[in-house]
């Protein structure tokens, strides 16, 4: 067999004349006065290939029974295409490669779905052939890209001290906040491993340890709900550093984003990044991960509205709550039926109502209002909110009164909402921003009691540390959140790095002596062998991935992802296992029914 001199991509006019051999895919073939032309692809691109039968009989009988998808290797000559066949819209487009000979090293049957750029197939169907999902040039340029960007950033933490150290995936269960994946032990009947959410505790005992700088491109799992950003094992950019303070990090981590997509896409990103506090992102955005690409922020209008004749205002002021509004530039005009599905969409959030006022300019140069409650608010009070918001003529102000949180939340998730669909977000930025000082701990009504914000090792600030004990819940955390677009893509913190400050914050969230003896005893004697202070970041690398190649979804940056389901419709994972792999593990199945493995074709 003939070896491959050329990749398909990478032909151009400066090799006309060449006898090149390539191999690749039938991407297409045409049948056209005699010739068969086939696209030819490979990972590099497309080339058209040429089977003229006066220059290569055998060739072009050959060719006439190729069929898509089908693997050939191809030789030729390259030539330049006779003026006016050129095709602009691909690199090669001004040359082919006139075939001698071809050999068809393997056949393909019709695959389910064309193997074509910005393919709308449903996506169950693409996962299920994963292997020609991969095929197609996006998901290959996005594979590349991932590829292209973990070498970057691998560069980028060597060239500043940072070692890789691989931390262990049978670990003892330390929970951050979802459930674990837990492995069965065989030669310990009735335990089992977690597989590790993070490698939290390792990189803290490698800064124990004395390594200094750790990194580590690390997998790890998590079993919650799954959505578009979210998977159920899914890679870390986890760093942690020894001696450093919030600005250290935030650095770091700042200065490798930016070489790291400059290395990648030669786009320059401003640094430092915008810093907010959570107070001040809740405020502004009614998010803890704010879209800063755009205005429309939150207005508190609670000093307009006091006194307000409409009593739903007035009453969340003196319960303590929130009122507070957002412009929606230029919707002044929405009919009843666009205002009432964005009320449904409020209660939707959470909120008990929407109070909607549509500003317009009289004939007098006067602004009127018109509003369902407009007989209950004065004209003082109407131009106060007019004031506060900047609200002019033909927009429509939004407001929600209520619990602070309700309220923040309700007008995030609407100014999100109509951002996109007023075509506010401007596409091709990258607005980094930075949220720090988040609360320690927060009570989570789901548990029914207080848990750790980011996760217990977080150390609270300095400032705050006695009110671990007099007022949990106002202690804020040295801690940091990197957002992009909306997007949350990493979270990290300074730690606590003494046994009786962890032990304080282990009280605080209601851990009981033995109990953390038990689960986190380790961690606790560790810290009485000279832990150095220490603290670090991890960025979901599969969102950061995600973003800056443009995809909606995480799972076009992943090879082989899983369903909503945490399912994988190619091999039927998970599935069922043999009585005797049960037996040997000691593990009974209650209740369990066989899964049938050709049904997870079914989920989605
Ligand atoms: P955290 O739990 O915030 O922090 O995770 C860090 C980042 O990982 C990404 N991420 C996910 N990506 C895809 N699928 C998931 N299921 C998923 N869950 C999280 C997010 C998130 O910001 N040990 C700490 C870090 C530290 O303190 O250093 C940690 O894991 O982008």
């Amino acid at each position: 067999m003939q070896k491959r001199t050329h990749m398909a991509g990478e032909l151009s006019e400066g090799v006309v004349g060449s006898k090149v051999t390539l191999a690749g895919w039938v991407a297409r073939r045409r049948d056209l006065g005699g010739l068969v032309f086939i696209d030819l692809r490979d990972r590099s691109g497309i080339v058209q290939v040429v089977f003229n039968p006066r220059v290569a009989p055998e060739a072009h009988d050959r060719a006439e029974r190729l069929g898509g998808e089908d693997v050939v290797l191809v030789s030729g000559t390259v030539e330049r295409r006779p003026p006016g066949t050129e095709n602009p819209s691909i690199p090669t487009g001004t040359i082919d490669v006139v075939a001698d000979c071809v050999e068809v090293l393997s056949k393909s049957k019709t695959p389910p779905f064309y193997i074509i750029e910005d393919l709308d197939a449903d996506e169950l169907l693409r996962l299920r052939y994963r292997y020609l999902d991969l095929r197609r040039p996006d998901m290959q340029r996005n594979l590349i890209f991932r590829h292209k960007f973990t070498m970057a950033v691998r560069r980028y933490l060597d060239s500043r001290g940072f070692i890789e150290v691989e931390t262990p995936m049978f670990i003892k269960s330390t929970p951050e906040g979802a459930r674990d994946y837990v492995v069965p032990s065989r030669l310990n009947p009735g335990k089992f491993y977690a597989l590790p959410q993070s490698p939290q505790l390792f990189k803290q005992l490698l800064m124990v340890a004395g390594f200094d700088r750790y990194f580590q491109i690390a997998r790890c799992f998590r079993d919650e709900d799954l959505r578009a950003d979210r998977q159920p094992e899914f890679t870390q950019i986890d760093i942690e550093m020894s001696f450093v303070d919030r600005d250290d990090v935030l650095a770091l981590t700042e200065d490798m984003m930016a070489a790291s997509i400059e290395e990648t896409l030669g786009v320059r990103v401003a640094t430092p990044f915008p810093r907010l506090s959570y107070a001040e992102a809740m405020e502004r955005y009614g998010s803890d991960k704010p879209d800063t690409r755009f205005g429309m922020e939150l207005c508190d209008i609670a000093k307009a509205v006091e006194g307000s004749g409409f009593r739903v205002f007035r009453e969340a002021v003196a319960g303590g709550g929130k009122v507070a509004a957002i412009v929606a530039p230029g919707c002044g005009g929405f009919s009843r039926r666009e205002v009432a599905e964005l009320e449904d969409m409020a209660k939707e959030f959470g909120a008990q109502g929407l109070v909607s006022i549509a500003v317009s300019r009289g004939g007098e140069g006067e602004l009127e209002f018109r509003s369902a409650v407009r007989k209950f608010l004065s004209e003082e009070e109407l131009q106060e909110i007019v004031r506060v918001t900047g609200a002019g003529d033909g927009d429509l102000i939004l407001v929600s009164a209520g619990p602070g949180t309700v309220v923040q939340n309700v007008l995030g998730r609407l100014r999100l909402h109509l951002g996109s669909r007023l075509g506010l977000i401007p596409e091709n930025t990258m607005a980094f921003a930075w949220v720090v000082d988040f609360p320690l701990l927060e009570f989570s009504e789901e548990e029914g009691r207080i848990v750790a914000v980011h996760h217990p090792f977080t150390a609270p600030l300095d400032e705050d540390l006695d009110l671990l004990e007099t007022n949990p819940l106002a202690v804020r955390a040295n801690m940091y959140d990197l957002v992009m677009n909306g997007v949350e893509l990493g979270s990290g913190s300074i730690r606590a790095y003494r046994r009786d400050v962890q032990e304080r914050i282990f009280r605080a969230l209601g851990l009981g002596p033995e109990e953390a003896q038990e689960k986190f005893g380790f961690l606790l004697e560790a810290f009485e062998y000279g832990a150095p202070p220490h603290g670090g970041i991890a960025l979901g690398f599969d969102r950061v991935v995600m973003l800056l190649a443009g995809r909606k979804t995480i799972r076009d940056v992943i090879a082989f992802p899983k369903t909503q389901r945490a399912i994988c419709p190619m091999t039927g994972a998970p599935g069922p296992i043999s009585r005797e792999q049960l037996e040997e593990l000691h593990i009974e199945v209650v209740n369990g029914e066989r899964i049938d493995p050709a049904s997870n074709a079914q989920e989605s």
